[in-house]
């Protein structure tokens, strides 16, 4: 639909579009959104033993961190105004078993992180994922019952799951497993538990991408070429776009307080029809993939690496998201900030 700017205009050459552009005064009254640190999220990865501080292959520039470099971390991304981490564990390979018992233990690595974290820098926020796949040796996010992912069985050990880490003292409970019933399950048990005020950001349109296998490097967590056919059985497929807002509604319904879109680049359509069509805060993840794309080839010098990171955060920030969660927040807040 176009609509009209003065009926009695002809177009060009009276309308010229280029007036408003030429010159840089100009151009930045006229622009229609800005990226702020207040935007912007860090994940980060954490472990402890023989891959502390290590780097990630897949990943240039970012690293699993150890507890005393994640608060140092913490502390720098808290000082350039950055609201909010999201915390990923990288646990050792013994740790691992095919229901993903580590991550009820309540002095798990995430759970070390949290309460330190939240000791020395407590005003920034904590974002934790609920999720088996760091914790199973299968890499599944589920537990596996009679060779498929049991929702039922799962809801169980995520609901456990979320409350060690509130109990830890994380802020915002994410679940990223993608079952039926989980935000329902997990909002029910941390209200039972006392954590009534504890919001959840739901990965609820997480499809089944390409794109995560720089993370799955960096967990350890590559899920075994099996005949479960990666995560799709609970993971969307990329070619839908009803089915997210039907899993966004559902969400809402069940108690989410935040929803999130996961890929970011490639699912701009679904985070500008969640903008557009529900009334609650819409995130959405540059994953892996969208961070290592863009330094590959900037390293390759096939493009500016800033200008590609801005350029791909602010289509993101246009398409409607309230917020960003990607690699590169530290990088863009101290270009904000100069
Ligand atoms: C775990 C999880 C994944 C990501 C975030 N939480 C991977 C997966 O589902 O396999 C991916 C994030 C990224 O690629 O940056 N469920």
């Amino acid at each position: 639909m176009f609509i009209k700017n003065n009926e009695n205009s002809s177009g060009f050459p009276l309308v010229r579009m280029r007036r408003n552009r030429i010159k840089d005064f100009s151009r930045r009254l006229i622009s229609e959104n800005v990226l702020t640190t207040n935007d912007l999220i860090q994940p980060l990865f954490v472990t402890k033993g023989k891959f502390e501080n290590s780097n990630i292959d897949s990943m240039p520039g970012i690293k699993r961190h150890s507890l005393s470099s994640i608060i140092s971390e913490a502390k720098e991304i808290y000082s350039l105004g950055i609201p909010a981490i999201a915390l990923f564990p990288f646990i050792d390979e013994t740790l691992k078993d095919e229901i993903g018992s580590e991550a009820l233990n309540e002095n798990n690595i995430i759970c070390e992180a949290i309460k330190a974290i939240k000791n020395e820098v407590p005003k920034l926020g904590v974002i934790c994922d609920v999720a088996l796949d760091p914790y199973t040796n299968h890499g599944h996010d589920g537990i596996i019952i009679n060779h498929e992912v049991d929702n039922d069985e799962t809801l169980k050990v995520l609901s456990k799951q979320a409350i060690n880490q509130v109990n830890s003292g994380c802020d915002i409970i994410a679940p990223s497993d993608m079952m039926d019933g989980r935000v329902k399950t997990i909002r029910l048990s941390l209200d039972e538990n006392g954590f009534n005020n504890t919001p959840i950001l739901s990965y609820s349109a997480k499809y089944s991408s390409v794109l995560y296998g720089p993370f799955r490097d960096a967990l350890g967590s590559k899920v075994l070429k099996s005949k479960l056919d990666g995560k799709k059985s609970y993971q969307m497929d990329p070619s839908n776009s009803k089915e997210a807002l039907r899993e966004i509604q559902l969400d809402i319904d069940e108690g989410a307080d935040m929803i999130m879109i996961k890929p970011a680049l490639s699912y701009l359509d679904i985070i500008k029809s969640a903008s557009e069509n529900f009334n609650i805060p819409v995130f959405a993840y540059q994953v892996s993939g969208e961070y290592s794309m863009i330094k590959a080839a900037a390293e390759k010098k096939w493009i500016d690496e800033s200008k590609a990171i801005n350029e791909s955060l602010i289509s993101i920030k246009r398409s409607g998201a309230s917020g960003i969660l990607t690699y590169f927040a530290k990088e863009v807040a101290k270009n904000i900030n100069k």
